[in-house]
């Protein structure tokens, strides 16, 4: 009876209950060490020793700078005032943020224009009350100008938009001081 053939197929390697003990520990202890060793081996492999892939790439990277200067071509065509409008100033004046004069209020503009135009632009580079200098934006000083003069006519002045060495007819904001918006 004992060569039943059906009883040897059914009969694995695992014998007597040491042998059990042993086949058990070692299903547990087994996949752990293989786990660990994925784990340090995963750890390892993300990051190759500096330079390791392109010394030159590595280098570089190490010696970048911390700031950047870029450099802006001073000859590029200037923003007629209603570009730097509509790219800065609405903002807050398209609305009247923070008590910003409105485009076109003329109610609001009036004393500021009384001031006068120099006054003005003084205000709108240096910055007044809530607006930053330059109403926070990064323009030459003419495009600024231009901006005050594309926003005083809107509100009924009639300054001529200041020419810089590239003449561009844009930004003629001739009105009766009728809210663009
Ligand atoms: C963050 C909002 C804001 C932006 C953006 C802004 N302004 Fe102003 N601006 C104001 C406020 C607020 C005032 C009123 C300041 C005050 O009288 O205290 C003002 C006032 C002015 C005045 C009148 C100054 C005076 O003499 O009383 C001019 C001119 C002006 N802005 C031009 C500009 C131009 C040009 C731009 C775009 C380049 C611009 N602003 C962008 C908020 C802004």
């Amino acid at each position: 009876m004992s060569a039943n053939p059906h009883e040897e197929a059914h009969a694995g390697p695992i014998k007597n209950p040491k042998q059990l003990l042993i086949a058990v520990f070692l299903s547990f202890v087994i996949p752990v060490l293989v786990i660990i060793g994925l784990v340090m081996f995963v750890n390892s492999g993300s990051k190759p020793g500096p330079g390791a892939a392109n010394p030159e790439m590595a280098k570089a990277q190490r010696l970048q700078k911390v700031g950047q200067v870029e450099i802006r071509d001073a000859n590029r065509p200037l923003r007629g005032g209603e570009a730097v409008y509509n790219g800065q100033c609405a903002a807050c004046h398209a609305a009247g943020v923070a008590d910003a004069p409105k485009f076109g209020d003329t109610a609001a503009w009036g004393p500021r224009l009384a001031h006068g135009f120099e006054a003005m632009v003084e205000a709108a580079l240096k910055g007044k009350g809530a607006m930053a200098p330059q109403g926070g934006g990064d323009f030459n000083d003419t495009e600024i100008a231009r901006g005050v003069v594309f926003m005083a006519n809107a509100a009924g002045a009639k300054f001529d938009e200041p020419q810089a060495p590239a003449a561009e007819g844009e930004g003629e904001g001739e009105g009766e001081g009728e809210a663009a918006k």
